[in-house]
């Protein structure tokens, strides 16, 4: 019987083009269980998506879990009966958000066995297609590097050789990602060359609704409300991205300058990275310390120079951080920082994060140190304090979302050659 394409919902409909596609190609579907023994994703944790696995223990007392992932399955059942195995699916896969669990639609391929340069570029074609027969004829833009150079991937040590990931005008996030990945088959004992794919059909429709400011073209740029927005407003205007309005007093938020193509929207400080992350600004400016701290998924564009201070592990005058035996109280507003501070150290800590006046808590017998910012170094001295290490230094940045880079490259390497120009005149 035949569907008509009148009953079925988009996404429906672009999961029947692309397994049309994948079998035209000679890929068979592979179905698998919804869940798997946990020790398969405990051991691989690496290789997932950050996140906690739903588990529950089945009726001979063990651990299961629901599939936050397909490959895993993939790579750990299937029997590899010819030169290349060429599969495909169609699952859900079950995943938390850090505030609830969801299911979530996957479609994919996989392409197991002898993996030579012609099934490489099969793959990446497919990859291309895959995107275009999603992308409705928006742009699309498959960006393909090398794992070496790749640090946002979960867990580099999976991937070798080739990994991409594919983006549609106006999606915010990528909605596709694959790779190489020999490596987590040679941890299952499987001597062959893996390379495959995922689309995210959920991230699509989730983004489909995009918000009306977001159409009009011009560049959005978040700035951090107060003083370090301030600083970076005037080198954007005199770069030649001014906005008048924004000087005046008033309690707006949002300002637009159509002449420059730029709009601007003032945000709490730690809330830039995410609002560029999410894609509700195409730029915005943030201290380092909050990329370090959090580690949001943006580009990292130019070191504006300004906001420019120091992350210190400091402690009350004449303390040292003590035997290395002993467990370190530190602390913070930077408990990430701290962590991967000390764990390069070897050193074991007990964090204590605090949301401001750090300086009390040694003080306090709270804790042994902190790691804080240290700008002039004055509330060090005034409450009888001072820097034991330097850790990182700090000064703002201009960054990108990833997808809205990709397809404004043009303009946005503008500005940042005009803001570069500007910084060099006073450099
Ligand atoms: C920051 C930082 C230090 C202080 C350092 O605090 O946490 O406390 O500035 O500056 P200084 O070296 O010039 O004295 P912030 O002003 O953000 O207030 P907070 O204590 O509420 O975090």
């Amino acid at each position: 019987m035949e569907i008509s394409n009148d009953i079925l919902r988009y996404e429906e409909q672009v999961i029947l083009q692309l397994r049309a596609l994948y079998k035209e190609y000679g890929y068979s579907q592979y179905r698998m269980s919804r869940f798997e023994e946990y020790e398969l994703y405990a051991e691989n944790k690496a290789f997932l998506p950050p996140g906690e696995i739903l588990s529950f223990t089945d009726v001979s007392g063990k651990l299961m879990a629901l599939r936050p992932d397909v490959t895993l399955s993939i790579v750990k059942n299937l029997k590899l009966d010819s030169a290349i195995n060429k599969i495909y699916y169609n699952e859900n896969v079950y995943r938390s958000d850090g505030a609830e669990f969801k299911e979530q639609m996957q479609v994919g391929l996989e392409c197991i066995g002898n993996i030579d340069a012609k099934m490489v570029d099969e793959v990446l074609s497919l990859a291309q297609q895959s995107l275009d027969i999603i992308a409705g004829g928006r742009r699309t833009h498959l960006d393909i590097s090398h794992a070496s150079k790749e640090t946002d991937l979960n867990d580099l040590s999976y991937y070798s050789d080739i990994v991409f990931q594919g983006y549609i005008e106006g999606v915010p996030e990528k909605v596709l990602a694959g790779g190489r990945y020999d490596n987590l088959l040679h941890k299952f004992g499987k001597n062959n060359g893996a390379i495959g794919f995922a689309v995210y059909l959920d991230t699509l429709e989730k983004h489909n609704k995009t918000q009306s400011l977001k159409e009009s073209g011009l560049i959005n740029i978040a700035l951090p409300k107060g003083r370090l927005g301030e600083k970076a407003y005037a080198i954007l205007e005199a770069s030649g991205y001014g906005c008048p309005d924004i000087r005046e007093e008033s309690r707006r938020l949002v300002f637009e300058s159509p002449d420059n193509g730029v709009r601007y929207f003032w945000v709490k400080p730690s809330d830039v990275s995410r609002y560029v992350e999410r894609g509700a600004a195409d730029l915005g400016v943030v201290g380092k310390d909050t990329l370090l701290e959090f580690s949001p998924d943006v580009y990292e564009l130019l070191d504006l120079g300004i906001g420019k201070c120091r992350i210190c592990v400091a402690a009350e005058i004449g303390s040292t951080l003590g035997s290395t035996d002993k467990t370190l109280r530190v602390a913070t507003k930077f408990p990430s920082i701290a962590r991967n501070y000390f764990l390069k150290q070897g050193r074991q800590i007990d964090i204590i994060t605090l949301s401001g006046s750090i300086e009390l808590a040694p003080l306090l017998g709270l804790s042994d140190v902190i790691v804080d910012i240290v700008e002039t170094g004055l509330t060090l001295t005034e409450n009888k304090m001072e820097t034991i290490e330097d850790i990182a230094d700090i000064s703002a940045r201009l960054i990108s979302n990833k997808a809205s880079y990709k397809f404004n490259k043009e303009r946005v390497d503008k500005l940042c050659g005009c803001i570069t120009e500007e910084l060099n005149k006073t450099r």
